[in-house]
């Protein structure tokens, strides 16, 4: 130990701003470099200097072999030299997973503050090996050199989650213990695993074979984006046997992870009650589905559903409900030594309880306020279920509603104040804003994969701050930490998965793993080479969207044209090229290094291109296109697509929230905009390109006017409308009238309110989303 603290300082005083040269994700607490390197080669020895340091050796040893085909040899008795030394070091950090490093020539010595601590540190070393693409050619005498230095490194919160949805897709066991090896990679110590849904039960649970049986199928999928074009009318499932389920919990523990299942209730409980038709309020009542669907196989009787959303058939809360309930929870928590169980709790609409005798009974029986209050006796009675078996609850924030479980963790998705909220009334909070951490949201403006919409950068998430400036001090410690989210609705395969949770996953480790003042996001954007060299070496698919082109219509840099193209390349040396071929098949091409704005003078395809991206836009001019426009109320800061000007910029949706950015969404409030078409002209028509997707609240205006005025002060009414025409996904609204002479039009858009019973959202404020603006 004293050897180490001087080897420490010694190093130090070699090199005090060495950090920089360091590609290690996430950025260790303190790094220091040295001089020189340290060469591992198959000679070199593995020493295990305390117990229980195994696993950690054989893990390196199998990624040797893997990467670069070969294994050191393990032993307890120590070396001089050419040694990885593993050990323990007490640093009595706050949170486990502390370690050590020190490379010198003679020896690679790790120590962690406990076992956890020890394998952060191995993992920290694969990531100092040299690329394996690039040693190949020395197969026969590899010698893997890497830079002497010396780390102290420890977590800043004690839980870094990553969760997986296996309902909705289902991923094999084999693919579920890569994604812990990717946890694991970056220091993640959660594996949150979503194993009940609508769509698919995955757990094997012995007294209830049907459970899987039948809830483990739907027979048919719906193709492409919700509500679809149609059903595959494929039989779809697969569930885990209780064996496998011990394999993934036992893999994961090697490497330090735990396993959190979710059991859902009281909502999205389609598949069980497919099984077992007595948990619905309505057992006779056939399942339903939305009728834009398309539906696969017989729709008589409960079945399992084939379509996305949020469904009213939920558990009945009746002692029956309740009794197998327990009898799973009996069979789960012995296959989970983790010290949570999470009960969903979230999206349970009350339709069904509020139709239903016997809830209403057993709210006035329990002296319960509403069917808030039966959701928050639900829990609370599973609370205590599982509680007296020793263990704790971990719930959506929506179990908050109607009073919180009195030891219960919350789990905040619908943004953070439901993690503020619980943390004020001193509850064990887990963050997981959608807007920072869904990393089913796309992470391009110009995704061409179907997503479930949203817009999620990389840098967002790196950006992401776990700690709400409004806790004090108290407070602030409930934040255990936070969890990235994959929901799988439109992630079918393994490939998909990885896109999605790389890079925006190791973004995610630093924000969880490093100490606040070393995240960094230009270092870590220097770092990202690196980072995806090491995906190579993992083995994993990953998006390069980072450094694809970012494409932004902007205003017209001169009056020969109507809009500009905005394309921006990451490096400032890359060449860009646009070119247009239109219907009067005049060809155009412009280039430019790093930023190219292409004057957009004719409607039709435009399509840029550099070394690492191509994308295409089509661009649709109407009186509007290209004009100033200004709004009476703003939109809403989730959906505030590119500005007011999004709505005039030739640009039409073709792809609904998959393209998020390219709509101005409000929330409950009206779309008011005045447009200044420059000058007098003649015109007769206005038109809203709208989305509707009542699913996610999204709900059509409920009309649109078109006010007209030459002074732009004093505007008359030319015309209101509700006609709506529906061509999915470019649904519009328009109003028409006689020709008219004006040079100010503004266009009212009529908000439809408040949610109607029975919907998605009831009794909430709706949506109204839209993306262009045309006058003609
Ligand atoms: C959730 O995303 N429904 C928790």
């Amino acid at each position: 130990m004293k050897q180490l603290v001087l080897f420490y300082f010694i190093i130090m005083a070699l090199s005090a701003s060495a950090q920089n040269n360091v590609n290690i994700v996430p950025m260790p607490a303190e790094v220091k470099l040295g001089t020189g390197n340290f060469v591992i080669s198959p000679s070199t020895k593995i020493i295990l200097e305390g117990s229980n340091l195994e696993k950690t050796a054989q893990f390196l040893n199998n990624y040797l072999q893997k990467n670069y085909g070969f294994s050191l040899k393990i032993q307890k008795e120590n070396v001089t030299a050419n040694a990885i030394i593993l050990n323990y070091e007490r640093m009595d950090m706050p949170i486990a997973g502390a370690y050590l490093m020190n490379i010198t020539k003679e020896e690679i010595y790790i120590a962690g503050d406990n076992e956890a601590g020890a394998f952060y540190g191995m993992q920290t070393l694969l990531q100092l090996l040299p690329v394996s693409q690039n040693v190949q050619s020395l197969k026969n005498n590899i010698q893997l050199s890497i830079p002497q230095l010396a780390i102290k490194d420890y977590p800043r919160f004690a839980y870094r989650g990553m969760h997986l949805d296996v309902a909705r897709h289902f991923f094999p066991v084999s693919f579920i213990k890569k994604y812990i090896d990717y946890l694991a990679a970056y220091k993640f110590n959660r594996f949150h695993w979503h194993l009940t849904d609508d769509q698919g039960w995955r757990i094997e649970i012995k007294k209830y074979p049907l459970l899987t049986k039948v809830g483990g199928y739907r027979n048919g999928t719906i193709i492409g984006r919700y509500p679809g074009t149609g059903n595959d009318s494929l039989n779809y499932g697969g569930f885990y046997t209780q064996a496998q389920i011990k394999e993934v919990v036992k893999y994961a523990a090697d490497r330090y992870i735990d396993v959190i299942p979710e059991i859902e209730m009281p909502g999205h409980a389609s598949a069980a009650i497919a099984a077992y038709p007595q948990l619905s309020c309505f057992p006779d009542e056939d399942t339903p589905y939305p009728a834009k669907c398309v539906w696969a196989g017989p729709t008589k009787g409960k079945q399992v559903q084939q379509t996305w959303g949020v469904f009213n058939d939920v558990f009945v809360p009746t002692e029956n409900t309740f009794k197998f309930l327990e009898d799973v929870i009996d069979e789960v928590i012995p296959l989970f030594p983790s010290k949570y169980i999470h009960v969903g709790g979230d999206e349970c609409p009350k339709e069904n309880w509020k139709r239903s005798a016997f809830c209403q009974q057993l709210i006035k029986d329990k002296n319960l306020k509403d069917e808030h209050g039966l959701q928050s006796y639900f829990i609370q009675r599973i609370e205590k279920y599982i509680n007296g078996k020793g263990k704790k609850i971990i719930g959506w924030d929506e179990i908050l509603e109607g009073g919180l479980a009195p030891y219960a963790a919350v789990m905040s998705w619908r943004g953070e104040d439901g993690g503020i909220a619980a943390a004020k009334e001193n509850h064990d909070v887990i963050m997981t804003p959608g807007t920072y951490c869904y990393l089913d949201h796309s992470q391009t403006k110009n995704e061409d994969s179907v997503t479930i919409g949203g817009y999620l950068p990389l840098e967002k998430v790196y950006g992401y701050e776990p700690i709400p400036a409004v806790l004090n001090a108290s407070q602030q410690k409930h934040i255990l930490g936070a969890q990235g989210n994959l929901w799988t609705e439109y992630i079918k395969n393994e490939n998909k998965v990885e896109y999605m949770i790389f890079p925006r996953m190791s973004a995610l480790a630093e924000v969880l793993w490093s100490p606040k003042n070393k995240r960094n996001w230009k270092d870590f954007e220097r770092r990202l080479p690196a980072v995806f060299n090491y995906y190579k070496s993992l083995g994993t698919n990953y998006s390069k969207a980072y450094y694809e082109l970012e494409a932004t219509v902007i205003a017209a840099l001169d009056s020969n044209a109507t809009v500009a193209w905005s394309l921006e390349s990451k490096s400032k040396e890359e060449e860009i090229t646009v070119t247009y071929n239109g219907p009067l098949k005049i060809f155009l091409q412009q280039q430019a290094k790093g930023i190219l704005k292409m004057p957009i003078s004719q409607q039709g395809i435009y399509t840029g291109l550099s070394a690492s991206s191509k994308l295409s836009q089509q661009f649709f001019f109407n009186k509007a296109t290209g004009k100033k426009i200004t709004l009476v109320n703003e939109p809403s800061k989730s959906y505030p697509g590119n500005g007011a000007f999004t709505l005039v910029d030739g640009v039409q949706n073709e792809k609904g929230l998959a393209k998020s950015i390219e709509f101005l969404g409000f929330n409950g409030t009206d779309l008011d905009a005045t447009i200044d078409l420059g000058k007098v002209m003649e015109i007769n028509e206005a038109v809203a390109h709208v989305l509707e997707e009542t699913g996610s609240w999204i709900y059509r205006p409920a009309s649109i006017e078109a006010f007209v005025s030459v002074d732009g002060i004093t505007f008359t009414s030319a015309g209101k409308s509700d006609i709506f025409m529906q061509v999915y996904p470019l649904n519009k609204v328009s109003v028409s009238f006689q020709q008219i002479q004006t040079r100010y039009v503004r266009v009212l858009i009529k908000n439809s309110g408040v949610i109607p019973a029975g919907s998605a959202g009831a009794g909430e404020k709706a949506w109204l989303f839209v993306d262009e603006i045309e006058v003609k």
